[in-house]
């Protein structure tokens, strides 16, 4: 077990490099099973994540191992072994290397997915889709088994604008005749990412970003080497973190325009942005400013992954702010522990009402999921004394050593074994 202790009150200074994006990395290390050649993934992120995606590959039959940061990954020969819950169970993303193996081997059988608690998170999308390309698909006691002899390519259309169904039905399609239609696509940039990813090692997938992507099935996809975009979560929780501590802090390896939702907001709230390039640098000088309302929904608008590190630094802004989790019905469980620390938070469903506070105190502080780990840290950064942050198991996750991260930035920040 670890903990974060963390002396917080000083402005954030100085400059780091964000990491290459989890929900980039893992969709592509899925799609690796699509051929059977060596895949070579660059400055792929460490992350506790990733080690449970690649353990899910190598069960299959595949090989995969770092080289510095760079993921060799080869799929050579698959073994249809039963993904079963130990595997599945550490996170969600499991669910959509359904897609690949069918697309590979027209059958699967995989356990439900785990992931962070922040709601149901059903996968009726994923398996409506797949029935709709004519997989026969049934439950066996947990374990989802896929019958793709029968597979053939379709148009879908998801009722929703699902991340991982979309990336699923995009696998699901590489390799099969004719051209899958996926209308009611997800934009995130992820998305395209996959795409991209897709497309070079030889597949035909067009229009992905927009709402309808086509992925022309060939019949064999070769290896290559590919280096993910940035990860744009990461980015914003750093700017994030400065905008509830003050300071001036230059991000570098980012893409201005996939946190275009999250910088336009830091800017209403008294932040200064310059965009230098692949570089963003970013001062804050007072207490931010409330958001009269911010709402979360899917891309290009403002990220719900960016929602609990907003409310971090909302906390001390200089009036009521109102915010609206409009994809999770349960991403509020950090606010608890935020309260703690002098926070005035009101929370019902799916808003939370947040009255800024002139600042907070240290406290002892417990991560339950991811982005709700990095909202304590965010706080605990900005709160005046000391505080520790329990359940760092979470937060590496997704970020891959957060510690160093801010401690490049001169905060106060070790990480200590309990
Ligand atoms: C991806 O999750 C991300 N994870 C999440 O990031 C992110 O919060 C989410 O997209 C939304 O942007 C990865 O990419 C690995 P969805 P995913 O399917 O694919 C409902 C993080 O912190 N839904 O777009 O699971 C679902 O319940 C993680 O890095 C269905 O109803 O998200 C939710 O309300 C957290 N049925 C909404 O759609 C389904 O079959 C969004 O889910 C699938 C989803």
């Amino acid at each position: 077990m670890q903990k974060l202790v963390i002396d917080g009150g000083k402005p954030l200074q100085g400059e780091t490099v964000i990491q290459t994006a989890k929900n980039a990395a893992l969709p592509i290390i899925a799609a690796c099973i699509l051929t059977d050649e060596a895949v070579v993934i660059e400055n792929c992120p460490k992350l506790k994540d990733i080690d449970a995606m690649l353990d899910i590959v190598k069960h299959l039959g595949c090989k995969a191992e770092f080289n510095g940061n760079d993921l060799t990954v080869c799929c050579r020969d698959i073994e249809l072994n039963v993904i079963n819950s130990d595997l599945t169970g550490k996170l969600r993303s499991s669910i959509f290397i359904m897609g690949s193996i069918l697309s590979r081997c027209r059958k699967a059988y995989i356990s439900h997915p785990g992931g962070c608690e922040i709601g149901l998170r059903p996968i009726d999308l994923h398996i409506s889709g797949l029935k709709g390309l004519s997989v026969k698909i049934m439950d066996d006691c947990g374990v989802i088994c896929c019958d793709g002899s029968e597979m053939k390519s379709n148009i879908i259309n998801l009722d929703f604008a699902s991340v991982g169904a979309t990336e699923n039905l995009m696998m699901a399609g590489a390799l099969l005749e004719g051209e899958t239609v996926i209308v009611n696509a997800a934009r995130e940039p992820e998305i395209v990412d996959l795409a991209e990813f897709i497309n070079a090692m030889g597949g035909k997938v067009s229009g992905a970003g927009g709402s309808v992507i086509s992925v022309v099935g060939v019949k064999k996809l070769h290896g290559c080497r590919y280096r993910p975009i940035p990860d744009r979560i990461c980015a914003g929780t750093v700017l994030a973190a400065v905008a509830a501590t003050g300071g001036d802090v230059t991000i570098k390896n980012v893409v201005p325009e996939h946190i275009f939702g999250v910088t336009e907001r830091l800017k209403k709230t008294g932040s200064r942005l310059a965009v230098h390039g692949d570089s963003m640098r970013i001062t804050m000088t007072n207490r931010p400013k409330p958001l009269h309302k911010l709402e979360t929904n899917v891309y290009p608008a403002f990220p719900t992954d960016m929602q609990p590190q907003f409310c971090a630094f909302l906390t001390r802004a200089t009036g009521s702010s109102v915010i609206v989790e409009n994809l999770f019905e349960s991403r509020f469980g950090y606010t608890s522990e935020l309260v703690k620390m002098g926070a005035n938070i009101t929370v019902k469903d799916r808003i939370a009402v947040v009255n800024g506070v002139p600042s907070l105190h240290g406290a002892s502080l417990r991560a339950s999921d991811l982005r709700g780990g990095a909202a304590l840290v965010i706080a605990a950064l900005a709160a005046e004394g000391r505080s520790a942050v329990f359940g760092t198991e979470h937060i590496d996750r997704g970020y891959e050593n957060i510690e160093r991260t801010f401690g490049e930035l001169a905060a106060t920040i070790h990480r200590v074994q309990i």
